[in-house]
């Protein structure tokens, strides 16, 4: 018997599904938010829409060039899997991984590289791609560290930007939506891990984003 994404979620005993009990806890713990994802901040034909035209400056601005993208793991994989089809120049993808040292990271910005690129950045047009941009201390580190590579340009792009949450001043040449102060879930972003594969940015009340 076949079963839904749903079904597999609100039947956790399903067949071939086990959970280990802290993953069960995670999962009720979303589960008990799930329906708390309000409205629609963009449509998925919106998204589709603007990652054209980020897509069509990408292919203007790097014109005769061959340009790296590089996509920030998670949150990233969505917009670029999108962009990289609209983007009319040869190209080659790469990943980066990276996670906060938790408090330190407010102060110093300084984040864990989890997985670094396989392909050498020197003398490469380089061009970052995040899902978004909140404190931007991510991305400051991020360009940091790899402009220590010498490549031959960085600039970086995000879907979404909260200016209101800068901490560092930072300039990210290509944004597709300023959003305000809100917690926002879809489209590769998540809330507890969930979330990313919704077609469609929404906002989630701040109560639930609180647990
Ligand atoms: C998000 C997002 C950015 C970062 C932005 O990643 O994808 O990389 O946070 O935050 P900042 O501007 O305050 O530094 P997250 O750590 O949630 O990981 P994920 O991409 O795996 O969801």
């Amino acid at each position: 018997m076949m079963l839904t994404c749903a079904q597999v979620l609100s039947e956790g005993k399903a067949v071939g599904v086990r959970l280990w009990p802290v993953r069960e806890e995670k999962r009720k713990a979303v589960l008990a938010t799930m329906l708390k994802v309000k409205e629609v901040l963009f449509s998925s034909e919106e998204i589709e829409e603007k990652v054209r035209e980020l897509a069509e400056r990408i292919t203007e601005d790097y014109q005769g060039e061959e340009p790296l993208l590089v996509g920030i793991l998670r949150g990233a994989v969505v917009v670029l899997a999108d962009l990289m089809r609209c983007v009319e120049l040869p190209c080659e993808i790469d990943f980066m991984e990276v996670s906060s040292y938790g408090a330190s990271t407010s102060t110093s910005g300084v984040v864990r590289i989890l997985k670094d690129l396989r392909e050498n950045v020197t003398g490469r047009h380089v061009l970052i791609v995040d899902d978004i941009i909140d404190s931007g201390l991510t991305l400051s580190y991020l360009r940091r560290f790899l402009l220590a590579r010498k490549p031959a340009s960085l600039e970086m792009l995000a879907l979404l930007s909260k200016p209101s949450r800068r901490q560092v001043d930072l300039n990210v040449k290509y944004v597709g939506f300023e959003v305000p102060d809100v917690f926002v879930v879809g489209y590769g972003i998540d809330y507890a891990g969930a979330y990313r594969n919704l077609k469609d940015i929404h906002a989630v009340e701040p109560r639930t984003a609180e647990g």
